[in-house]
């Protein structure tokens, strides 16, 4: 039988250990209200220190179950712990490329612009947009659940004619639609996310590149949610620009998110007649610090997140390890374990099509009755464990369980259900 993410009694060991190390820790710190209360009539600052502050960092353990952040291995919280050195140091720039190769490997490319933004998921959608994109122009949005709004929001403050073909959450797009609703629009940019967490579907990408090519328009994929769980093959399904987030399936802490832009985008990227609206997320900057033009020296341009970048590299070499595929397959046998548990507990599944659902984040309808909070809540309570309840236009018509990377377990599958049945005995029926 497979390891669980961590026992209950090494949760509770971990937590007792906590507790006893703040009572014993930092005498300075537990001091230093009555030195601060004596020193107070010749101190020049009017504003005291927060007494918040003077008590030590309290960060529970818990079952990260739902859509992300999820639970992190030790050697990723190890190598995000080693000691800092400078973002412009040789050793800092080896590491960033060392990335890079990781990124590629994740993403299937050999593009060159291959980068990783200093900033969540978020800042990758933005950086695509901002770059690709200038004001008037025309981009198409894929919206089946909330990262699709994000996009379209984004690209309208940045002042893009923005259309929208827009499904239910859960919903997916056929390859005509897309490719009529491109012929009408003649975007220069389509957007579609492969990982919708939200409503827990994989949407296919076959021939969709394809159709972008035909019409000139660049392709964006989002797969914060998909990337090491489900197969993407960047150079093969001609993706023009893609990106994820760390904190999935990666299973490095949030913070990080790599992105990457092939020739088609470059030329349009780097030939434009406008500056991006954001200069911290300008391409032509981000491309040097990560030694992408061809320059021989990289020059300060922001100071990226050293730690966060160690622990990227680590959460990258663990994949390396494990190999892709065979981390698509774990995340699919595990799902499918899921799946199965969750029929039996009685839950109806919300994606119905099984080779649709995105096997990182699964979703069920909410169980007829009951008031999802107070599931969420109990199992928060009673078993501390995370799941989620729907996002954007999904919410309060899923709860998400997220089992991906390091929680990508059969036994933690089984504590998942576990909780879950848990909650449905102990819940109210309240809308019977
Ligand atoms: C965030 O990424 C979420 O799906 O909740």
């Amino acid at each position: 039988m497979q390891r669980a993410l961590f026992s209950r009694s090494a949760l509770l060991a971990q937590q007792a250990a906590a507790a006893a190390a703040a009572l014993d820790g930092p005498l300075a710190a537990r001091g230093a209200p009555m030195l601060q209360r004596l020193d107070r009539s010749m101190s020049s600052v009017t504003v005291p220190p927060p007494s918040c502050l003077l008590r030590p960092l309290e960060a529970p353990l818990r079952y990260l179950f739902g859509p992300g952040p999820s639970n992190v291995p030790p050697r990723v919280l190890a190598a995000q712990g080693r000691p800092i050195i400078g973002h412009l140091h040789p050793e800092m720039y080896e590491i960033m490329n060392d990335i890079k190769k990781g990124v590629q490997y994740i993403f299937q490319t050999e593009n060159n612009m291959t980068i990783v933004m200093s900033g969540s998921g978020h800042a990758a959608m933005e950086c695509a947009v901002f770059n690709t994109v200038e004001p008037g122009e025309s981009v198409l949005v894929a919206i089946n659940g909330i990262w699709g709004e994000r996009v379209a929001e984004i690209a309208e403050r940045m002042g893009a004619n923005v259309h929208r073909m827009v499904k239910a959450p859960g919903g997916f797009f056929t390859n005509k639609e897309i490719e009529q609703a491109v012929e009408k629009h003649k975007p220069v940019l389509f957007f579609l996310t492969h990982g919708e967490s939200s409503a827990g579907l994989c949407h296919p990408m076959d021939g969709v590149g394809d159709i972008c090519r035909k019409h000139n328009c660049l392709l964006l994929v989002d797969t914060v949610a998909s990337l090491g769980a489900a197969p993407i093959f960047m150079d093969k399904q001609n993706i023009d620009i893609l990106y994820t987030g760390s904190q999935k399936a990666l299973n490095a802490p949030p913070g990080t998110a790599p992105i990457s832009f092939n020739d088609r985008a470059c030329q349009k990227m780097f030939n434009r007649k406008t500056k991006p609206v954001s200069y911290l997320f300008d391409m032509t900057h981000l491309s040097n610090y990560w030694g992408c033009d061809g320059q021989p020296a990289r020059i300060y341009h922001h100071t990226g997140p050293v730690s966060g970048f160690f622990a990227l590299r680590e959460s990258l070499a663990i994949l390396s390890e494990r190999g892709l595929e065979a981390s698509w397959k774990k995340h699919k046998e595990v799902a499918a374990y899921l799946y199965r548990g969750l029929e039996d507990l009685g839950l109806k599944l919300f994606i119905p099509e099984r080779d649709l659902r995105l096997p990182s984040v699964t979703t069920i309808a909410i169980p007829e009755g009951y008031e999802w909070r107070e599931l969420l809540a109990y199992m928060m309570k009673h078993h501390q464990m995370e799941m989620t309840g729907g996002l954007g236009p999904s919410i309060g018509m899923v709860i998400r369980i997220g089992l991906m990377g390091y929680n990508c377990e059969k036994t933690n599958a089984d504590m998942a259900l576990h909780a879950l049945a848990d909650a449905l005995k102990n819940c109210k029926k309240s809308r019977a």
